[in-house]
């Protein structure tokens, strides 16, 4: 048997305007994970794979699926990747603790586990590059004009400065620290919002354009101050950062509840993490308010809460 993990992860800056070229930083978050389990079947044709995803009520034989469902696209493609097609009959079991629709790239995760899994077991693994371009595609059934993040910041398991179009750069936390990801409850699928947000800047390219600028510089100074370990200045930048999401349209009434909760707790900057309207938020804190923070985003109505240390 091949067993395989990818992370889930959180956008800690740049999320929405990444998808118009600015940059963005996320990191794993490890706490949270998608594992795909590839063992033989006996008594079935060669070249055959059979899907077991519990989490979604799905078992099937890959051939009798829709070519365009996310799983039967990510073992296509993968298996075309490597260029075989005449192997012993395959298992593919897929099981995940990362919310779906909640801004933790549970899709991104999974399809990364599936390609990495497979193509170790068929003895032909790949490299991150390549298994995130295999899951970026994926991506693309989600939401039309993913910016990519997702599947390479999942695929690299690493923090990632990230523009659209270029490679992306793995880069090292000078200090660690501390977020607590509180789940609002709402599932909010990445395509409604990155639409909402597409029509805000149809109706208002250069209202949006600032707010993009604005987001990217954000982005920009805080790689420096993760880099340089300067975390509490951190703070302040998501703030800002959550300002602009806000304006853009995507933030919710429970997202900026769960924020101002944060915040009175004792946090140093709070937002929201992917794309909004709903999903998780992150706050940042250290050893000292972390538990207040949390037991106060609990009452506030959080559904989740996960505590993940931001390190190199
Ligand atoms: O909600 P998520 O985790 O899929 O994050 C979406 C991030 C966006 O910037 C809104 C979209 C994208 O493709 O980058």
């Amino acid at each position: 048997m091949t067993i395989a993990q990818a992370p889930g992860k959180v956008i800690l800056f740049g999320e929405h305007a990444v998808v118009y070229g600015r940059p963005a930083i996320a990191i794993p978050v490890q706490q949270v994970c998608a594992t795909a389990e590839i063992s033989q079947l006996p008594n079935a044709p060669s070249g055959q794979v059979f899907i077991q995803a519990d989490d979604i009520a799905l078992v099937k034989w890959l051939h009798e699926m829709n070519p365009d469902h996310p799983l039967a696209r990510i073992i296509n493609l993968t298996l075309q990747e490597i260029d075989i097609s005449n192997f012993l009959p395959l298992k593919v079991k897929i099981t995940s603790s990362i919310p779906i629709a909640a801004g933790l790239g549970s899709s991104a995760a999974i399809s990364v586990s599936i390609a990495r899994a497979l193509t170790q077991h068929l003895g032909r693994p790949l490299s991150p590059e390549q298994v995130s371009s295999l899951a970026f595609e994926v991506e693309k059934l989600h939401h039309g004009t993913p910016s990519g993040i997702d599947n390479t910041v999942v695929a690299y398991n690493r923090p990632v400065y990230f523009v659209r179009g270029n490679p992306p750069e793995c880069f090292s936390i000078g200090a660690p620290f501390t977020l607590l990801i509180a789940d609002s409850g709402q599932a909010s699928p990445t395509s409604i919002a990155v639409s909402k947000v597409r029509q805000q800047w149809e109706s208002d390219p250069e209202g949006c354009e600032q707010l993009f600028d604005s987001i990217g510089e954000i982005a920009d100074h805080a790689r420096g101050l993760i880099k340089a370990g300067k975390i509490s200045q951190l703070g302040p930048l998501m703030n800002k950062n959550q300002e602009c999401l806000d304006a853009l349209g995507v933030s919710s009434d429970l997202l900026d509840r769960l924020i101002q909760t944060a915040l009175q707790a004792g946090a140093f900057g709070a937002k929201l993490s992917g794309a909004g309207l709903g999903g998780n938020m992150i706050a940042l804190v250290n050893a000292d308010c972390a538990a207040d923070v949390q037991s106060a985003l609990a009452r506030a109505g959080a559904t989740r809460r996960i505590r993940t240390e931001a390190k190199t």
